[in-house]
């Protein structure tokens, strides 16, 4: 897949650069091309002669060298590869994308490639979570410039920990796969996926909570990025890695995941696959509630609010596909088919969580895709598969809309 592959390798300055070579190397195994521009920074963390002599080609640096110019030129650069990855992708090199700033070799490529770009971001967690790149990371997203990464984890300062570490190098190859492999049918549209159980706290230490796992919200969220849509996943507390290529808002409660979803409006696409519980208590204690003499407390319960109902109903903003889940247990398609009028979305699917099933927090699935024109029943498949397939649904449902014919 990555044979004969050229790739344009944009190494920024970061610590993270260590692991680009490791990238380098293995995407040669592969058979793919590697040339690679080194800013000013990344020459700090990697030499140009351990990049040349990984790639096979010499390390290009300078916007103004005569010999790079004559050599191959700078728009020629842009131009004569099939992706450009940008890795590490520092918080200084994306502001500059995102603004168009064109003051060395590789900000100048950057803005006038006519490739698709991947970048793979990496910074300390404050300046990955700081407003500014966020702001720049959305204008990227929005232009269609995919990423992958950043993970949480540990920093290489000493005791700082969070998200913004790079992905590790199989990770950025499966990314680049997947970005050649093109077909990305989703592409410039936008996308909501909630996903995971809410926690609905009791005092501080206790909650009400569910079964669910989130693997298959998650699994929609991924296979969302990869068709190529600007994806946020909001996620309740779930064991479930962030998705690649996701934005990823974590919250506890259905308070927090409406409010996550509606300021993550407008949207294309809304994929309502969480597991929200139904009620919380009224008044949950400030302090731990203790056992009293008195008998057990009473739990006062109040009605959550409906995000897949409050987004199915959001007037102007609404996405131009809500599509929600029915877990059931019994009499699943019925219900389900009641459900979607109810709920307002277009699309249900429905899935079997009798324990008998094994779907709940099980890999497999077995679905019911009901909307306007009747019931799609699907094999049992994996979570995964199940995603991909919905997705691809979406993507032949939103493409024949946008050309006019009719559809449920
Ligand atoms: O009513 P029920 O929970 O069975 O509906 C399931 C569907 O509604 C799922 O798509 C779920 O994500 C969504 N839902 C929601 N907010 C709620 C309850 C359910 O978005 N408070």
């Amino acid at each position: 897949m990555l044979s004969g592959k050229r790739i344009l390798l944009v190494i920024a300055g970061g610590i993270a650069a260590y692991k680009v070579l490791e990238v380098v190397r293995r995407l040669r195994d592969r058979g793919a091309a590697v040339r690679c521009i080194l800013t000013r920074a990344g020459a700090e963390f990697v030499t140009p002669l351990s990049v040349s002599a990984l790639s096979g080609e010499k390390a290009y640096q300078d916007l103004f060298s005569l010999t790079d110019e004559a050599d191959i030129g700078h728009i020629r650069l842009a131009r004569d590869c099939d992706l450009v990855v940008v890795a590490p992708a520092t918080a200084d090199l994306m502001a500059k994308m995102a603004v168009g700033l064109a003051d060395d070799l590789a900000s100048s490529v950057l803005l006038a490639t006519d490739r698709p770009v991947l970048i793979a971001p990496a910074m300390n967690p404050h300046m990955w979570r700081n407003p500014a790149t966020q702001a720049n990371l959305a204008t990227l997203t929005a232009r269609g410039i995919r990423r992958i990464g950043p993970n949480a984890g540990a920093m290489a300062e000493r005791g700082e920990a969070g998200e913004g570490r790079m992905s590790e190098p199989a990770e950025i190859l499966a990314a680049i796969e997947a970005r050649l492999a093109g077909g990305e049918p989703l592409s410039g549209m936008k996308a909501i996926v909630t996903s995971g159980p809410t926690h609905e706290p009791i005092d501080p230490v206790r909650y009400i909570a569910n079964r669910s796992s989130g693997k298959q919200g998650h699994a929609i969220a991924a296979a969302l990025a990869e068709a190529g849509a600007a994806v946020t996943l909001i996620s309740g507390p779930s064991r479930e890695p962030d998705p690649p290529g996701a934005r990823v808002v974590h919250v506890e409660t259905a308070r927090e995941m409406l409010a996550a979803a509606t300021a993550a409006l407008p949207a294309d696409i809304a994929v309502c696959a969480a597991a929200v519980a139904d009620w919380r208590v009224a008044s949950a204690a400030s302090e731990k509630l203790k056992k009293t003499s008195g008998g057990p407390p009473s739990l006062v319960l109040a009605e959550n609010p409906d995000i897949l109902m409050t987004l199915s109903a959001s007037g102007s903003k609404r996405p131009r596909l809500v599509v929600g889940f029915a877990a059931e247990t019994e009499r699943v398609i019925e219900q389900a088919a009641a459900k979607r009028l109810k709920k307002g979305c277009d699309w249900i699917v429905a899935n079997d969580v009798s324990p008998a099933s094994g779907v709940f927090g099980g890999d497999a699935n077995l679905v019911h895709v009901i909307d306007a024109a009747g019931v799609e029943s699907w094999p049992r498949a994996s979570k995964s598969e199940v995603a991909e397939r919905l997705v691809r649904r979406i993507g032949d449902h939103l493409l024949q809309r946008s050309k006019g014919i009719p559809v449920p």
